[in-house]
């Protein structure tokens, strides 16, 4: 009989990729959706159909809550964060626009952003964060042109953590007549998010996340002071009769058949957030980054990127590292192997931010928490990098 492999209970540290365990409310409005409703909205006069009406509207109101939007027929729902983004650039941008946005976004939005610069002469200035990620909001200022006509941000880099200076260029954007886009991709759900007072024109927001919602799910928050224009195009069950897209809100945005299992499920994660309060998800989820912070930062060769310990009001759960020595994909393969831990290494599909922090090309290794960690998995955590620091 050959060597039995020692079984390991595994720890999950990737939130900050999606979050893998879901509340238990999630899936079984999922299920209940799929079981007894399972129509489409806006479609039927049956009976389920009114269901899956008052699925959309409510889980909308719920998001519209969740964000302090006064307006809930101004949350589109979207499958992600990025194709929110998408839908944003691309339906406000115009010819010759100028765009600012901070060395530290993602690929979600430096992507589009390049293609926009391609296809529609879209240009755009970078306001550089230093290397432990801080910007700062005058910085801002100084990048504007007569030409901009938007500033994009990441609420917080999914490399480094920290959290950006929104309300700072909120104001700065709604005293310059600049529209204002948040990449909430980090934050929703595990940072309390208020479009009003932080004066936000585009909130994207995926589901999958910190909302603890489906895969699948996420959307575009409006501020009902900002034009758009529709980026698809298509059936909404709604003016049937008309050939041209409907150019009432949300239906201008919504076309094809939506994702009603996954609605089904970040309803009842809002709704659930909504009840629990997301500061208790952000006091937990600072509690581990502190412990860990600690932890790691004890460690002779070892360098946490970003924010050290004590600074955790200014991030998020997400700590980028590297071992002196060691390349990140090697650590990340022992953190699994021996010790059964699930990290992300490599660039996070986010080149620029670590250009900025100086770890491109080979990147860090990134632990990310979640509301379903525990102080006793952090623990482990910091005791396997001591050990693998020392091999
Ligand atoms: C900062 C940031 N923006 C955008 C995204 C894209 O999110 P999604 O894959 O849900 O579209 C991510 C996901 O990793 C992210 O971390």
């Amino acid at each position: 009989m050959g060597k039995s492999r020692k079984v390991i209970k595994p720890i999950y540290m990737d939130a900050a990729a999606t979050t893998r365990q879901k509340p238990p409310a999630v899936l079984k409005a999922v299920v209940d959706y799929a079981s007894k409703v399972g129509v489409s909205h806006g479609r039927g006069t049956y009976q389920p159909g009114i269901a899956a009406n008052e699925l959309v509207y409510g889980t909308r109101a719920s998001l519209a809550r969740l964000f302090n939007l006064q307006r809930s027929d101004r949350v589109l729902y979207m499958k992600n964060a990025t194709e929110a983004v998408n839908t944003a650039l691309k339906g406000f941008l115009k010819q010759g626009d100028h765009v600012v946005l901070s060395s530290l976004e993602h690929n979600a939005v430096i992507r589009p952003l390049n293609k926009l610069k391609r296809d529609r002469g879209v240009d755009y200035g970078l306001v550089p964060a230093n290397s432990s990620g801080r910007m700062n909001p005058f910085d801002f200022e100084k990048a504007l042109r007569p030409n901009t006509k938007l500033v994009c941000l990441a609420h917080a880099s999914n490399v480094t953590g920290g959290l950006s200076p929104v309300a700072e260029v909120g104001a700065l954007c709604a005293k310059k007549g600049v529209a204002f886009l948040v990449d909430a991709a980090q934050t929703a759900g595990a940072v309390p998010l208020d479009m009003k007072a932080l004066q936000i024109s585009f909130l994207c927001f995926t589901g999958h996340k910190g909302l603890m919602g489906p895969p699948g799910t996420g959307g575009l928050a409006v501020s009902p002071a900002v034009a758009l224009d529709s980026f698809l195009e298509g059936g909404t069950g709604s003016n049937s009769d008309q050939e041209e897209q409907p150019q009432q809100w949300p239906d201008k945005f919504e076309s094809g058949t939506q994702n009603y299992w996954g609605l089904a499920g970040l309803k009842a994660a809002v709704d659930l957030l909504l009840k629990t309060g997301v500061s208790a998800v952000r006091k937990k989820e600072e509690a581990l980054t502190a412990q860990f912070l600690e932890g790691v930062e004890r460690i002779k060769g070892l360098k946490a990127y970003g924010l050290p310990s004590g600074a955790e009001k200014e991030r998020v759960a997400v700590v980028s590292l590297n071992l002196q020595g060691k390349d990140p994909s090697e650590v990340g393969y022992q953190l699994d192997e021996r010790y059964g831990i699930m990290t992300r290494v490599g660039l996070h599909c986010a080149p620029l931010a670590h250009r900025t922090i100086g770890t491109y090309p080979t990147g860090t290794v990134r632990f990310s928490f979640g509301y379903y960690n525990t102080e006793k998995e952090v623990e482990t955590a910091v005791k396997a990098l001591k050990e693998i620091a020392k091999s």
